[in-house]
């Protein structure tokens, strides 16, 4: 069965995701900051090993890449699919760039573009053998100039330009950055503090037209689910 693994894995849209594959008999690695809200989000689920621990932190990273395609001595695991989903929004009311505090700054680029990285680092062995997927989830903030989205929109419009280089350098990969398009989730009522986000989809909905990308694994590139849903749609 094939192998992925799901950075923030207990909510909203990596949560989704992570019981679509579970359903299709994936073996799955995922993981989270808080250790309560993953186990409970894991339970119940077949091959799921869940590891509490925060993207940025290299000793975590170093853990779920050997849980996901164990190395050393005679084992030389495989691993069929890397998503990059775990991310953070930043300060929160989202602040004009002329004010963004830089601390803050670097954390939103440590956790949106540093980890996700790092974790393509320790695996691309793993995953070139496989032939494998890397899903890098972005937003239409990369591409769109809103006020007060520039820290994060900056951080996924780096992390956007990493994966069509990495797609470039390794043909053997497919490299996506994936734009889920609005959810109702934590993260977007963060963005939107005390406003009603119940006009937005949930991330379940979002989940097909990421299947979608997996199953016909088009070039490597930017991909909008709400393209993939339509693409989907005309067939
Ligand atoms: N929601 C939207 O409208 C929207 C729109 C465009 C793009 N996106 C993108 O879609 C992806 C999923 O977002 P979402 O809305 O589903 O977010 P969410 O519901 O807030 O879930 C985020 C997940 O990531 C985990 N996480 C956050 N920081 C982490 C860290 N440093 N280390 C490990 N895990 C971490 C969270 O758990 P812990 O907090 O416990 O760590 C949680 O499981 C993100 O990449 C986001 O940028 C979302």
């Amino acid at each position: 069965m094939p192998v992925a693994l799901i950075t923030g894995a207990s909510k909203g849209l990596g949560r989704a995701l992570t019981y679509a594959l579970a359903e299709r008999g994936w073996t799955l690695v995922v993981d989270a900051r808080g250790r309560d809200e993953l186990r409970s989000a894991a339970r119940g689920l077949a091959n799921v090993t869940a590891i509490a621990g925060d993207v940025t932190d290299p000793d975590h990273r170093s853990k779920l890449a050997q849980a996901a395609a164990p190395r050393g001595g005679d084992q030389r695991g495989r691993l069929d699919l890397l998503v990059n989903n775990a991310s953070t929004l930043g300060v929160s009311p989202l602040p004009q760039l002329a004010d963004y505090p830089l601390g803050d700054l670097r954390t939103v680029f440590e956790t949106n573009v540093i980890a996700p990285l790092a974790l393509i680092q320790l695996l691309a062995e793993p995953l070139t053998e496989a032939g494998g997927t890397i899903v890098n989830v972005s937003s239409d903030a990369a591409v769109e100039a809103y006020p007060g989205w520039g820290g994060y929109g900056s951080a996924k419009a780096a992390l956007d330009q990493l994966t069509a280089v990495l797609g470039a350098e390794e043909p053997r990969l497919r490299c996506y950055a994936f734009d889920p398009g609005d959810m109702r989730t934590e993260m977007h009522q963060l963005a939107f503090p005390g406003e009603d986000i119940s006009d937005r989809p949930e991330p379940n909905t979002v989940v097909p037209a990421l299947l979608r990308l997996l199953d016909t694994r088009p070039p490597s590139g930017r991909y909008r689910a709400a393209d993939l849903a339509a693409s989907e749609v005309a067939r």
